[in-house]
């Protein structure tokens, strides 16, 4: 039974990512994504708003399970029985920060490997930061998120202004 770990912050979860979720659910038996819980690094959404904001646009997708996690990741891995990371690549610009990622990952425990999927070429210049910029501003987001994430982003700056 291959069991992988797709991890990430998902601050939102974009259309990117889900295509590399749908691609890479199609080869484990189970995927599991696991958002990291970082109480160090501020994000738009709390650890528990982007799980279930994940839960609900991987609902197509039976073999795929949503958690949080904190700490490393290979220690994720080991809790969930999983020795396999996947982690997407849009251009050349991810790949330092990726394969060090991967080296760091490979040295705490060398069972863990990584792959990495490319992204398809109509996701390539999207990003969590970059959505979320265009949403602050009241850009339009469609076709880099799903309509779910973009209620919910226009719900997260609307009691923004609120305040
Ligand atoms: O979506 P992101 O922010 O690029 O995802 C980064 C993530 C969550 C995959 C990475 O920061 C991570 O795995 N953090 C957990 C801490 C850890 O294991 N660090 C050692 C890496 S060598």
């Amino acid at each position: 039974m291959l069991r992988a770990v797709y991890p990430g912050s998902f601050d939102p979860v974009t259309n990117g990512h889900i295509d590399i979720m749908e691609r890479s659910s199609k080869f484990v038996n189970t995927l599991i994504v696991a958002v990291l819980d970082n109480p160090e690094k501020k994000s738009l959404f709390t650890v528990e708003e982007r799980v279930a904001q994940l839960k609900e646009v991987t609902k197509h997708l039976p073999n795929v399970e949503v958690r949080s996690f904190y700490g490393l990741l290979v220690d994720f891995c080991r809790q969930v029985d999983a020795k396999l990371v996947i982690r997407g690549l849009r251009a050349v610009t991810d790949f330092e920060y990726e394969f060090k990622m991967a080296l760091g990952n490979r040295k705490l425990n060398e069972d863990v490997e990584t792959i990495f999927i490319s992204t398809s070429t109509k996701y390539m210049f999207i990003s969590s930061s970059t959505i979320k910029e265009i949403a602050m501003f009241g850009g339009s987001v469609e076709d880099m998120v799903p309509q779910y994430i973009k209620n919910c982003l226009d719900e997260k700056f609307k009691s923004r202004e609120e305040k």
